[in-house]
């Protein structure tokens, strides 16, 4: 090659690098350019996203503070509203109050007036005892009182748990034609631990009634057959009664007589004499 054509090729490759020196200071450059613009872009937008905050803050900050205000302007119409409820609730109350009141005065005053009637009855029903007391104690002293206000001619006898009669004499007045004897056991004991009957018959008969009822059994009534007894009622337990009714004539005259249990071994101790007065 020729020196000329080389030093034009040399002076090319100068230009170029010249060239490209600049093209290299030239993008540097705006390279810096939007790097600096981007700064600022960055920097507006975080100011832009500052104040957006700011002003959201701000907004939120007064929304809270208007809600705040309602909340509190509610607050204080509920309360009026209830302290407005509370008094009315007060004043019914008070009329309440002053309504029962007035409502005990007058049940107060019936009841005294109850009272007094109750009082005034007493008393007239207490006169009046006393004058039909009187006038009993008169009819009592005028003539012979009964000794018994029922029937002479009907007996109740109560028997119970032990081997006992309530009582061991009877006596009935010869001016009965019929006399009815009812026995009535009070106790808690079924018939067959503590069965009671009444059974009449002539006192020297007893002992052989008695004894011949020791072979017999509850459902058999401990009732031997033999015609010298003149009456007798069922064998009773806990809760039941059994009555007999039986003429006076006949009881002969001159015998004395005895009503007993027959019930096992009852008839040593349950027994009792039966008379006719009069
Ligand atoms: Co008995």
């Amino acid at each position: 090659m020729n020196t000329k054509y080389a030093a034009m090729m040399i002076c090319a490759a100068m230009l170029l690098a010249a060239c490209g020196k600049d093209d290299a200071e030239q993008s540097s450059a705006s390279m810096a350019e939007k790097a600096e613009e981007a700064t600022d872009t960055m920097a507006e937008s975080a100011e832009n996203a500052m104040d957006n905050a700011k002003d959201m803050a701000s907004n939120a900050a007064d929304a809270v503070g208007e809600a705040a205000d309602d909340a509190m302007e509610a607050a204080k119409d509920v309360a009026g509203d209830m302290a407005d409820a509370a008094g009315d609730v007060a004043d019914s109350a008070g009329e309440m109050a002053s309504d029962a009141m007035d409502a005990a005065k007058d049940a107060a005053g019936d009841a005294m007036d109850a009272a007094k009637d109750v009082v005034d009855g007493a008393g007239e029903a207490a006169t009046a005892a006393g004058a039909a007391a009187a006038g009993a104690m008169a009819d009592a002293g005028g003539s012979e009182a009964a000794a018994d206000d029922g029937d002479p001619c009907t007996i109740v006898m109560k028997v119970g748990d032990s081997i006992a009669y309530e009582t061991n004499s009877l006596s009935v007045p010869s001016s009965c034609d019929n006399v009815t004897v009812t026995v009535t056991h009070t106790g808690t004991l079924p018939k067959a631990a503590m069965g009671h009957n009444w059974v009449l018959v002539p006192a020297d008969a007893v002992a052989e009634i008695g004894t011949a009822a020791m072979s017999l059994s509850a459902e058999q009534n401990y009732l031997p057959e033999d015609d010298r007894i003149v009456a007798a009622t069922e064998l009773v337990g806990a809760g039941e009664s059994s009555s007999v009714t039986f003429a006076l004539s006949d009881l002969q005259d001159g015998v004395e007589y005895n009503y007993v249990c027959t019930f096992l071994g009852h008839w040593s101790a349950m027994r009792g004499t039966f008379t006719v007065s009069g």
